[in-house]
């Protein structure tokens, strides 16, 4: 088969130059996106009298067959035809003959594939965004059940103060919300057509851009040719937002693998969510958490790929620009694999409540309201810390907690201290006295899981 760019050559392409530099095997997937632009193309071609309307309309309904001919898997796609786009070209015209070679009339292939990734992006990121809400409402419910869940807060790893199991699970509903907006804002910059740019510098027929722009759902046309076919920001843009995701959810899968380990007992994942060992049979492991973890290392090499494929490439299009697709492929199709599954996992894992409880009340997360307690009762604030850290000491040498001291202890400290400090440093206490919006304490962790309810 005579390749469509045939005309100049003396000679056909090497066999190795064919496999080389044909994408069908990957790009194939754009089918849809790629057919849904010549369809737009042709129609607009038609209105505008550029080829016949008769033609326009022929080229329209044998793209529909053939979209609906590769859904059904009834097409095999040829790799010297290398591309999706050459290929859909190559069949509309074994089937319509002479008018399927009117179709490219006013296009490149450069302004092509640079409409069918930003279509493609288009439908993905609202999956992926539909996805993180399901986790988002997931962790809320989760929440819910466990606002008087009460859990030590970390820092450093080392125990710091009580918090609510609820309030540790809304700090990942917010970064899932900022995940959810950076999205967003690269749905917005990646809603430009760049159809009518051609290959570089436009063209000499005279399209209605904003006609291709209506039909194929665009907010903006692009102002500028040469950039319109030569940036791939929108895929840099997407992949660093989704490696932001995944940094999240790595962060998180870390706690979960160390929350279900022995040593921490505070969850224990659903049979379902877990794996045995070949060898230990005692084995119950967090591999889901450990492969979304893993699988994060692959969308920041995705992300640093496609940056480094792109730093010092010359304006316009470079077939450089080919190795867009499969970082942006590969990172799309593993977020849609990392997220349902995290959603059900973290849905289905069983809350120990009294593990939870049982860690906060070591290492002595309730000296910060012990010292609080003191300023209440007149001593300075750097003192209080002085005085609380000594008694803390003191605590440890003899195995025992601030809330395991007697009064008459408390008041060899100060004389103003009474009864009333062990209701002040009560875990319930300590969280619930901590009130202000976005604290840990019931009432403001409510509000919090109200605020975002509505969001969603
Ligand atoms: N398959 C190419 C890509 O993915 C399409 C654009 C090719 N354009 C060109 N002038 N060779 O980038």
């Amino acid at each position: 088969m005579n390749k469509l760019w045939s005309g100049r050559f003396q000679k056909s392409t090497h066999k190795l130059t064919d496999d080389f530099n044909s994408s069908i095997h990957f790009d194939q997937r754009l089918y849809k996106q790629d057919i849904t632009g010549s369809i737009a193309h042709a129609k607009m071609l038609g209105k505008q009298g550029i080829i016949p309307k008769e033609d326009a309309e022929l080229i329209q309904k044998t793209l529909y067959e053939i979209l609906s001919d590769i859904e059904e898997g009834k097409i095999e796609f040829d790799i010297a035809a290398e591309d999706i786009h050459m290929n859909i070209e190559q069949i509309l015209t074994q089937r319509i003959g002479d008018v399927g070679k009117k179709l490219h009339t006013g296009r490149s292939r450069n302004d092509q594939v640079a409409l069918d990734m930003r279509m493609y992006l288009k439908d993905e990121i609202r999956v992926i965004t539909a996805m993180i809400t399901d986790l988002q409402k997931v962790l809320l419910n989760l929440a819910k059940e466990n606002t008087l869940t009460i859990m030590p807060g970390y820092t450093h790893l080392q125990k710091a103060q009580p918090l609510s199991f609820a309030h540790h699970l809304l700090a990942y509903v917010e970064m899932l919300k900022r995940d959810k907006q950076r999205l967003n804002d690269t749905y917005t910059r990646t809603n430009v057509l760049p159809l009518g740019a051609g290959a570089l510098a436009a063209t000499t027929y005279p399209l209605d851009r904003d006609f291709v722009a209506r039909e194929l759902d665009f907010e903006q046309i692009s102002l500028n040719s040469l950039d319109a076919v030569s940036d791939r920001d929108f895929c840099i843009e997407l992949l660093s937002a989704l490696s932001i995701m995944m940094m999240h959810l790595s962060r998180f899968s870390e706690e979960i693998i160390f929350w279900c380990s022995h040593e921490f007992q505070f969850v224990e994942l659903d049979d379902a969510f877990s794996t045995g060992s070949s060898i230990m049979p005692q084995k119950k492991n967090p591999d889901i958490a450990e492969l979304v973890r893993g699988k994060t290392g692959r969308i920041y090499g995705s992300l640093m790929a496609l940056l480094t494929t792109m730093k010092s490439l010359p304006l316009a299009y470079n077939k450089d620009m080919q190795e867009d697709k499969e970082p942006v492929f590969d990172a799309i199709d593993n977020v849609k694999m990392c997220l349902p599954v995290f959603t059900d996992m973290a849905g289905s894992m069983k809350v120990n409540k009294d593990r939870m409880y049982e860690g906060a009340k070591g290492g002595f997360t309730n000296a910060t309201d012990l010292a609080d307690y003191l300023v209440k009762k007149g001593i300075a604030f750097r003192d209080a810390h002085s005085i609380v850290g000594k008694i803390v000491f003191a605590c440890i040498e003899k195995g025992i907690g601030l809330e395991d001291m007697t009064l008459d202890e408390y008041k060899a400290v100060s004389q103003n201290v009474e009864e009333d400090v062990f209701k002040a440093i009560s875990l319930e206490e300590c969280v619930n006295k901590r009130n202000v919006p976005g604290g840990p304490a019931e009432e403001a962790v409510k509000k919090a899981i109200a605020v975002n309810e509505a969001l969603l």
